[in-house]
């Protein structure tokens, strides 16, 4: 299975963000944890991360035809983006959504996700470890 994961906003400032919610490891380390966690679960994994929401959009589309399944943390873009449902939406691949806090737990914006309505599962609050449960979903 070839997996896109992908990452928004402000994750590449992991390890420097707010530690006491996301921890201190870097993103370079969460990207190592996905190809580890990937190599150990027989998938092949490309990692795409942006600050951007049209590049976000463009790598979903361009997911179609080129991946089997999505893995997406979008980040801030989850409470606003109808933009990216409709890419989730249009590529039409098979999705879960995940999140390194517990999104349910914080503020109440944080509970409205758009790119939920496309993805068959969330998984929230289990840090690195979300990226690896959602590739044995999709899998
Ligand atoms: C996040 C949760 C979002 O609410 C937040 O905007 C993020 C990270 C998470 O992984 O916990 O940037 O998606």
């Amino acid at each position: 299975m070839r997996i896109r994961v992908i990452n928004g906003p402000n994750l590449n400032m992991l390890g420097i963000r707010e530690p006491e919610i996301y921890g201190r490891e870097t993103y370079a380390g969460l990207e190592r944890y996905i190809r580890e966690s990937a190599a150990a679960l027989g998938a092949q994994v490309e990692i795409f991360q942006s600050n951007h929401e049209g590049d976000l959009v463009d790598y979903i589309q361009q997911a179609l035809g080129a991946a089997d399944a999505i893995v997406i943390n979008p980040a801030a873009y989850t409470h606003t983006s109808v933009a990216i449902l409709d890419a989730l939406k249009a590529a039409a691949l098979p999705a879960v959504e995940v999140h390194l806090s517990d999104v349910r737990s914080r503020e109440e914006f944080r509970r409205v996700s758009y790119a939920s309505r496309a993805c068959v599962a969330v998984v929230a609050g289990l840090g690195f470890e979300g990226y690896r449960r959602a590739m044995e979903i999709l899998l």
